[in-house]
Formats: structure tokens, C-alpha cells, sequence
């Protein structure tokens, strides 16, 4: 049977899970002009943190219910999730305005018309959800003959959380509802199993009873939690799944993004420490999601990795370097505070300390660039070398080449930039100006200090400065000269400065 490829408002007829994510909100307490579930752990944005967990899960479709800066979190959802936009398992619902969980959940309803499975509803702003807990959590709506489960965790503070309320007050009596602390009684708060914001349940009934909420609380919203106390008193078991502190911590502001992030990262370097990466300071070390560091490779202290950047065997990468969007070859070194977006650094080059590679930087295998040393849309080949304060922007050089210190490629002409090509075997003194379009052919020489503005023919020496003058018995000539002065201006105190 052909797949359907089609983007079809109906869910494919297989799946029997589906999820909702709810997005919507504003995230006041972020204090923020972006919305809440924008905001980046490890790279990625809080709410693409849980559309993952959701399509791990095999949630087909997912519903994305946004609402504040709806576009543009559709738009980063989109961007960040491609494979599963193409093939149709993403669907955005909007909620106009935001009354509140069981809302959101409302709003879901259309982009799950003829769904009959089970729906898991997830916060955009719990990023520290894994997997396996959401399994463990759709294993036991299994067991609960599929009615609704939810998952909880023991907070030492569990201020702000939805409490779990059970029969008896005891920690095994049933679910008899949640009470959000808003309007918990002072008894209620002392309660310290919350709510996770985690939910499994089937999508009829799921969509039958938040359509019957009522505003009843203090914060005058339709709270989703009130689900708990629906099922109990429709004589429903909830089943409850428990979940460690830190995969369930919400993210309400920036302390909590700042722990959270600080979480990712833990457990994002400990799996690279188990893979064989090196870490001098794992706490201070920053690898992005989208990054790949393969094994053998040393990170020093503060070293950023972000956007693509791909890090092969044996590389190294020194304290404070910044890497975005680069590619590291086998054996290469990038030294201390280099700053590296969009480069390519082949097998064994060495970046460093202190250089600046730019979009579009590819060195070659075994090349050199050394510190306050520049490099933008520039190709170095194999083994060239510019090891001190350089500036090379749109320059092709090739193999084998020196490139003096203080080198400048003068690339731009006030309007528009211009090529520089440098052959294999060149070597180029320093303080050279290479002044764009132009080309320097097969092993030509260029000697130090020269501003080159014509083609050097291969196997030249291009000199371009003015020939240097020796005046010869200088000293003397102005001491002789100072003594033919002097006499006119001594009358005063008799004082001669001639002859020091
Ligand atoms: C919610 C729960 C609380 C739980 C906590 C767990 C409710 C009423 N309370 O509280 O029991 O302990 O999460 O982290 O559910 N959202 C919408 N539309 C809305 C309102 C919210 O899409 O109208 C989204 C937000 O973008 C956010 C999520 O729902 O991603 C949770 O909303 P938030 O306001 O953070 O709820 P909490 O007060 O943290
Ligand atoms: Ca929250």
C-alpha cells in the first residue's frame, strides 16, 4: 500500500498515539520581549526540547498549540524539525488567548478530529523530560486500561507546582485531584508530591471533559489539572508514574532556564565522557545538541561548541576556543581563545592561540594559522602556514606557502571585494599588502614590506617598496651642521649644545 505523503488534516489511520504540546503562553515571569518557549538549552528551544520527546515516543500527529508569537514559534518549530514537518507529523493549532492549560488543550481538538488513541500532553517548558519516562508513563495508561495517567515527582520545594491530592492524605491513597498553589489550602501546600504537567490519556475523552471545564479558581482559568478530579469523580483510577526532581523541573525564569541548561549540559557530558571525549572541566564546557565530537578528543576548559560543528578523532580543542558551525579534522589543534565560525580545519592543521576564522575559511591539511592571525572566505592548502597577525579575506592560496606576518590581503576597494590568488610555494616576507585583484604565481618570492598591486610571474622576486638610502656619515654631518646654528642661539647662559 502507498504511504500518504499528504499534509491531510486527518491523522494517519495507524497511529495510536498522538501528542499536544502545549506552546501558547507568554512566560511572563521570563520577563522577556521573546516567548517563554523560545528560549535555547543547549541550542535548542524549549519547545523543540519536548516536540522531541513526543516524536521519540512515536506520537503521530503532534499538535503544537502556540498562541504568543504564534508565527514565529511555528517558524522555529519548522526550522528545527524538518524531516518530521515533510513527512506531516507536525500540526500547529492556535489558541487566540491564552485562558489556560485546559484551553490550550481545546484548542488541540480540531487538529485531532477522528483520532480514536491516546494522547500525551506535554509543557513546552519541562525540557528535561527523557524518554523513558514518558514510555513508563504510556505503559501504565496501558495498564490503567487506558484512562488517564500522569507523572509526578517529590520536590523538596514545591512551590508554584500543582499538588497531587490523594485519598487519605496518604502518599499511596488514590488521585483525587490537583490543586495549583494559587488556591491550595496552607494543608495542601505543605504536600510535596506535585504535578508534572505529563499526561496520557484517551483523546475522546480527554476532549469531552476539558470541554466542560468551568474558570473556577483564582486565577480565572481553565486549569487541565482539573482532569485528575474529573476522572475520580467519574469513578476513574488515575495512574500516577514517578519521575526524578530534575527531569521535571518547569522552566518559569531565567533561574530556572539556568538550571536546566546547566542540567542538559551535565548529562549532555557525561555521555561524551562515556563515548571517549576528554573534558578538562566538564562543568565548564559547552557542547551544543547539534554538535558531533567523536572520541579522542580533548576540550579545555570554556571551550563553546555550537550551530554543526563537527569535531573528528584526536582533535584537540583549547581553553576559552569558540567553534560554530566548523568542521574539525582528525588531529587538529585549535589552540586557547580562537574564534571559529563556519570553518573548515583539515587532519592536524593548528588554529591558534587568538586566531579568527571567518565563514568560508577551509585550510588543508597540516596548514598552520597562529594567533591574531584573520581568515575569511579563504582557501590555505596543504601544509601553507600564516602563523603571526595576518588578515587573509577572499583569498585562494596554495599549498606549501609562507605567509609572512603582518600580511594583509587588501580584499576591499571602498566598493567591492576582490580576489587574491597565491600559488603553491610562495613565500611572502612580512608586511606585505597585497592589494586585490591579484595574483602571485608558482614559488615567487615577495619581499618583506611590499605593497604588491600587479601579478608576479611564477619564480620572481617582486619587490614593491621604495629602494632603501643610506646617507653615509650622517652622525657627523648634523653634529658639523648643529655647530654652524649654535652660536646664534647660545648668548643667553653661554651654554652650547653643540658638539653632544
Ligand atoms: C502547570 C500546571 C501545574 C504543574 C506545572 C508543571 C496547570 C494549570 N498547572 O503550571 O499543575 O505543576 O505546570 O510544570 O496546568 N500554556 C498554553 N496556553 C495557556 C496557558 C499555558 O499553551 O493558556 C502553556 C505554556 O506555554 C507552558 C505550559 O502551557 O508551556 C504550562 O503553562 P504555565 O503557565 O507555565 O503553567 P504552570 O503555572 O507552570
Ligand atoms: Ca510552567
Amino acid at each position: 500500500m502507498p504511504s500518504r505523503t499528504t499534509h491531510s488534516s486527518r491523522p494517519r489511520r495507524r497511529s495510536t498515539l498522538a501528542a499536544i504540546v502545549l506552546a501558547a503562553g507568554k512566560g511572563t515571569r521570563m520577563r522577556s520581549d521573546r516567548a517563554k518557549v523560545l528560549h535555547e538549552i543547549g541550542g535548542v528551544p524549549l519547545v523543540v526540547h519536548s516536540l522531541r520527546v513526543a516524536l521519540a515516543a512515536g506520537a503521530d500527529p503532534v499538535v503544537i498549540v502556540v498562541g504568543h508569537q504564534a508565527a514565529l514559534v511555528e517558524a522555529t518549530v519548522r526550522g528545527h524539525a524538518p524531516a518530521a514537518v515533510a513527512a506531516g507529523r507536525i500540526r500547529f493549532a492556535v489558541q487566540e488567548r491564552q485562558l489556560g492549560t485546559a484551553d490550550a488543550v481545546r484548542a488541540a481538538a480540531p487538529a485531532l478530529a477522528g483520532f480514536g488513541g491516546t494522547v500525551l500532553v506535554l509543557y513546552a517548558d519541562v525540557p528535561m523530560l527523557e524518554r523513558a519516562t514518558v514510555r513508563r508513563l504510556l505503559r501504565a495508561a496501558r495498564a490503567n486500561r487506558g484512562r488517564t495517567a500522569l507523572v509526578t515527582a517529590r520536590f523538596d520545594d514545591p512551590t508554584g507546582y500543582g499538588r497531587i491530592v490523594r485519598a487519605g492524605g496518604a502518599a499511596t491513597g488514590a488521585v483525587q485531584r490537583i490543586v495549583e498553589e494559587t488556591d491550595a489550602s496552607p494543608g495542601e501546600r505543605a504536600i510535596h508530591e506535585i504535578n508534572a504537567g505529563i499526561y496520557a490519556v484517551p483523546a475522546r475523552r480527554l476532549l469531552e471533559t476539558v470541554g466542560a471545564f468551568r474558570r473556577a479558581n483564582r486565577q480565572r482559568e481553565l486549569y487541565l489539572t482539573d482532569l485528575a478530579a474529573a476522572a475520580a469523580a467519574a469513578g476513574q483510577p488515575v495512574a500516577t508514574v514517578g519521575a526524578p526532581a530534575a527531569e521535571i523541573q518547569g522552566v518559569n525564569d531565567r533561574a530556572d532556564l539556568a538550571a536546566a541548561a546547566a542540567a542538559w549540559r551535565a548529562r549532555r557530558n557525561r555521555a561524551l565522557l562515556r563515548a571517549g571525549v576528554t573534558m578538562i572541566d566538564p562543568a565548564r564546557t559547552y557542547v551544543d545538541d547539534g554538535v558531533t565530537v567523536a572520541a579522542d578528543v580533548t576540550l579545555g576548559p570554556g571551550a563553546v561548541l555550537s550551530g554543526a560543528t563537527r569535531v573528528a578523532r584526536g582533535a584537540a580543542v583549547g581553553p576559552g576556543a569558540l567553534l560554530h558551525d566548523c568542521t574539525v579534522g582528525p588531529g587538529a589543534e585549535v589552540r586557547a581563545y580562537s574564534v571559529c565560525d563556519g570553518a573548515e580545519i583539515g587532519a592536524r592543521a593548528v588554529v591558534g592561540p587568538f586566531a579568527r576564522l571567518r565563514p568560508g575559511a577551509r585550510l588543508a591539511p597540516g596548514v598552520h594559522v597562529g594567533n591574531f592571525v584573520e581568515v575569511k572566505k579563504s582557501a590555505l592548502g596543504r601544509g601553507s602556514k600564516a602563523n603571526h597577525l595576518a588578515y587573509l579575506g577572499d583569498a585562494t592560496i596554495g599549498a606549501g606557502v609562507n605567509v609572512g606576518a603582518g600580511t594583509i590581503t587588501c580584499n576591499y576597494d571602498g566598493t567591492a571585494k576582490h580576489q587574491t590568488v597565491i600559488d603553491d610555494g610562495v613565500f611572502v616576507g612580512s608586511n606585505v599588502s597585497l592589494v586585490a585583484p591579484v595574483r602571485v604565481g608558482r614559488g615567487a618570492v615577495i619581499g618583506a614590506g611590499s605593497t604588491i598591486t600587479d601579478d608576479v610571474p611564477a619564480g620572481a622576486l617582486a619587490l614593491g617598496r621604495s629602494r632603501q638610502v643610506a646617507i653615509s656619515d650622517y652622525r657627523r654631518k648634523k653634529a658639523a651642521a648643529a655647530a654652524v646654528r649654535a652660536p646664534r642661539r647660545a648668548n643667553g647662559n653661554g651654554r652650547s649644545r653643540a658638539g653632544r
